[in-house]
Formats: structure tokens, sequence, C-alpha cells
């Protein structure tokens, strides 16, 4: 089997590649180990950048999210029992956010990849990259029906998330540097089946821990809330959850809206980013090189970024033969990654509750609070990094 970029990895980060690389007349091949059924089911992040609507709409992906998704123009930080408002529209040049959820991107993408004639093998699993530093590296990986095949390829890209095999293939010793931060604390993520408590996002601070009320349509509701990564969600029926959430959030007359809750599940937060995002022919895209706590709302941005930089290095050097702009991609797409990193640190810390944190560091987050919804210039720094950076 042979193709001209082997991707593993049918995440938005290896769906969205494919499709750029087949606009530019690449041929691609997508190694995914899990069924598209549990793909299209996996809930995770719902904010998208305007960069990444604007990709989506112009690659031809966009027509359900510009029906279906919810353009917004602001969202709230509350703290001390109030909401303050950041109007991402005027501070940002225009700039604005669009709630869909991640699974129905993915969706887009599958669809219109195996319209546009798309070589996608579902429930095939990666188990070795072989030769990446020489010009004909291979994936080796297991069919669906257990067999052992081999894709040979000009060009690898690793797009298959935070456990994947790719980064592990790009050697620790001399290339390969691994920077991490774990927080102590994971989010509690919650599906209800209720109407919208506000208009806009909520990013809560409370001394109990931070809270997000999030949004996916005008009868289901998306929430979080700080806890311990260890904590089992079997321990939280859903009363406990909704006082959880009311606690952190009551105050100046905010109602809460409940409603029956129909998924739950936690995540830990941390922040990650290997160096460099490449070995020889191998190129690592989205949560294969970095991950970032979902407080600024990067993760599937940065993926689409990434993927952004490297499709245009990818056409640039089958139109020319120069393997120039292959060799910038790291450095580019690091100069975003660091960016993106430093914003979803400020968040998560500016928000949270840490352990060990004082009643000095308590007061230390209200005043940075105060100051990012008073001052124009922190309000305009909080949003132009919240819609990101135009894409590069
Ligand atoms: P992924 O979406 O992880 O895709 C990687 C794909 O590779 C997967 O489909 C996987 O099955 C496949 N794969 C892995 N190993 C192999 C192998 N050996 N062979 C073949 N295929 C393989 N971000 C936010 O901004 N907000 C959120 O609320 C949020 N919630 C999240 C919740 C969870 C549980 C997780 C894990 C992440 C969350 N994120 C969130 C992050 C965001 O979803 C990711 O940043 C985004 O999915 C990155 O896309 P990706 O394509 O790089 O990786
Ligand atoms: C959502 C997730 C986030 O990480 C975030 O910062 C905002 C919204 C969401 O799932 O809706």
């Amino acid at each position: 089997m042979r193709t001209q970029v082997g991707i593993i990895g049918a995440g938005p980060a290896g769906l969205l590649l494919s499709h750029m690389l087949h606009l530019f007349g690449i041929d691609s091949v997508i190694i995914e180990s899990r069924t598209r059924e549990a793909i299209e089911a996996t809930i995770r992040a719902g904010v998208l950048e305007q960069s990444t609507v604007d990709l989506m709409t112009e690659i031809g992906a966009g027509e359900r999210m510009e029906r279906e998704g919810f353009v917004h123009h602001g969202f709230e930080l509350r703290f001390a029992g109030r909401s303050h408002r950041i109007n991402l529209h005027d501070l940002a040049n225009g700039r604005v956010i669009t709630v869909y959820a991640q699974h129905e991107v993915l969706k887009d993408l599958i669809a219109l990849r195996l319209r546009t004639g798309a070589e996608i093998h579902f429930e095939a699993r990666a188990t070795g990259l072989v030769d990446i530093t020489s010009d004909r590296p291979k994936i080796r990986f297991i069919t669906k029906n257990g067999e052992a095949r081999e894709l040979d390829c000009d060009f690898i890209a690793g797009c298959d998330g935070g456990y994947g095999i790719s980064r592990g293939s790009v050697p620790e010793s001399h290339v390969r540097k691994d920077y991490f931060r774990v927080y102590p604390f994971g989010w509690f993520g919650i599906l209800a089946k209720a109407p919208p408590s506000a208009d806009e996002l909520i990013y809560a601070h409370h001394d109990r821990g931070f809270a997000l009320i999030s949004t996916r349509s005008p009868d289901v509701q998306r929430m979080y809330f700080q806890c311990d990564p260890s904590e089992s969600v079997d321990n939280w029926s859903d009363d406990r959850i909704w006082n959880e959430l009311q606690a952190r959030t009551v105050g100046n007359g905010f109602q809460l809206k409940q409603g029956p809750i129909f998924q739950k599940g936690i995540i830990p937060l941390r922040s990650f980013v290997c160096e460099p995002m490449q070995h020889g022919r191998l190129f690592l895209a989205g949560d294969a090189a970095h991950s970032v706590p979902p407080t600024g709302a990067k993760g599937l941005n940065l993926a689409a970024a990434d993927v952004h930089v490297l499709a245009r290095a990818l056409s640039s050097h089958y139109a020319t033969g120069s393997t120039d702009p292959l060799g910038d991609y790291s450095r580019t797409a690091l100069r975003r990654v660091w960016r993106a990193q430093h914003f979803s640190w400020w968040m998560t810390s500016m928000l949270h509750r840490f352990h060990d944190g004082s009643e000095f560091d308590l007061r230390r987050q209200l005043a940075e609070l105060d100051l990012v919804t008073t001052s124009r210039a922190a309000a305009t720094t909080i949003a132009e990094s919240y819609v990101g950076m135009p894409l590069t």
C-alpha cells in the first residue's frame, strides 16, 4: 500500500489535514483505531475560534456549522457573585467565537472526506513507524480484520492525539524535549437536557472552585466544574452536581436552569509541549504534540492551526520540490502553541482554586479579574487571545 501522506488519527487534526491536502491535489490515507460511530459520539470541546470557523468554511465543511452553530460576540467572567462581560466583537476587531461541538465538526469532516473519495481505515491501529529519517517512511498497522499491513509514504503526519504512538517515535535522546505541567485538579463535565441559563458562556471564579456554563443547543447545556482529578463520577448524583454548580454561580439574581443529566465525565488538566514537532519525515500535529488545560478553549483550535501550516508546507514542497517550508513547520507551529499555552495557563491560574492557595492568592485572583473586566487594555488582551490569532 502506498500514498503520499500517511496520516495516523481521524480526529480534527487528521481529518482537516487530509481534506486540505486533497484540495491541494495531494493523496493521503488515514489510519484510525476507533470506529466511525465511536468518533462521532465522543463528547469533547465546543468552542471554535474565528480562524477555525473560517477554515472550515473555506474548505467546504462549514455548511451545517453555519446553520447550527451559535455565534457568540462575548462571554462572561463571573466572580464575587457578579458577571462582567468581555465584549469579544468590540475588543477583538469584529472577531468572535462559534459554539459548535467537536463531534459535530468530526461528523461533517468524515462525511465530506468520504464523499470526496478519501481512504480512511477505521478500526485499524498503527503499531509502529519505520524509516522515518529516510525518504520512504512506513506506517505499520493492524487492520480491522487483524491483518498486519504497511503503508509506504513520502511523509507521515502523526495526528494520533495525546495517547498515540507517533510522539514516541521522535527519539528522546538529543532530539526531543517534553515540557509538562500537571494541575492538581480536573474538570467534571456534564450534558443536561435544560434550557440555557444565559446568552453567552460564563467562566465563574468561586471559593469552592471554578465552574463553566456553556451550551450545545436551545435544549442541551454543557457545564463543567473543577474537581479532584481522582474523583469518580459514581460519587456524584444529579442533585449533588446541581448543588455544586448552583453554589459556584449563585448571586445577583442569577438562575441556573436545571434538567436531567445524561452524560458525565472527568478530564484531567495538563499543559504539555513536545519539541520539535517534526523528526525526519514525521510531522506531529494537534494533541500528539501538545495539550492545554481546556480553560482557554484552545485544544481543537490549535490542532486546526497546526495542520493549516503543515498542509501548506506540504503543498509548497510538492509544487517546488523544496524542503524549506517543511523545515519551518515546527518553528512556525510552536510560536502559536506557546502563545496558547500561556493563555490557557493564565486563564486556569486566574479562575481555579489551588489546594495550596492562600487567602492572599484568592485576593490576588480577584484583583486580576477586576483588572481584566475594567481596564480596556487588559480586556483586549483576553479577548484577542480568546478569539485566537489569525492563521499563518
Ligand atoms: P484527537 O481528537 O485525540 O484525535 C486523535 C485520533 O487518533 C483519535 O481518533 C484516536 O482514536 C486516534 N489514534 C490514537 N492512537 C492511534 C493509533 N495507534 N492508531 C490509529 N489511530 C490512533 N479541548 C477544549 O478546547 N475544550 C474541551 O472541553 C475539551 N475537552 C476534552 C475532553 C477530553 C476527554 C479530551 C481527551 C480532550 C478534550 N479537549 C478539549 C481537547 C480537544 O478535544 C483536543 O485538543 C482535540 O481533540 C485535538 O485533536 P487531535 O486531532 O489532535 O486529537
Ligand atoms: C467548552 C469547553 C471549553 O473548554 C471552554 O473553555 C468553553 C466551552 C464547551 O465544551 O462548550
